[in-house]
């Protein structure tokens, strides 16, 4: 049963960027509400370049699959490039999930986006991109067409 590629399943099995580190710059926990599984992505930033990601996920396969390859996609861009990604570039670079994964690769997308609004709060600094962004909104928009199958 090939439910998944190559390229996600080496991420499950061989997973980048495990862990937890000491005196993160920025530390984001998403809990999904389509499974309640939960992830908590750290971040260290030097010169608002992302220089370090670390994750631990309560999660599924496919959610541990996205958070290496997401970790893996920040580490060495920009504060700002790194809240451009979205939970389609991670299925993109992923090679694909099946439907009724979509939402797990959304965990990594908004605990990443917490972590860097968790920086942004502690080191009064600003981004466009977080404007109005709550990092506790309930917002399951990008979920919905994963619930289908
Ligand atoms: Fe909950 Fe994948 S993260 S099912």
């Amino acid at each position: 049963m090939a439910l998944y590629n190559d390229i996600v399943m080496d991420n499950f099995l061989n997973p980048k960027n495990v862990g937890e580190m000491e005196n993160p710059d920025g530390t984001g926990i998403y809990g999904s509400p389509v499974c309640g599984d939960m992830m908590q992505i750290q971040i260290k930033v030097e010169d608002d370049k992302i220089t370090d990601a670390k994750f631990k996920t309560f999660g599924c396969g496919s959610a541990i699959a996205s958070s290496s390859m997401a970790t893996s996609m920040i580490i060495g861009k920009t504060v700002e490039e790194a809240l451009e990604l979205t939970n389609k570039q991670i299925i993109e670079e992923l090679g694909g999930l099946p439907p009724v994964k979509i939402h797990c690769s959304v965990l990594a997308d908004k605990a990443i986006k917490n972590a860097i609004y968790d920086y942004a709060t502690k080191n009064g600094k600003y981004y466009a991109a977080l404007e109005g962004y709550d990092p506790n909104a309930d917002d399951d928009e990008d979920e919905h067409g994963a619930v289908e199958e």
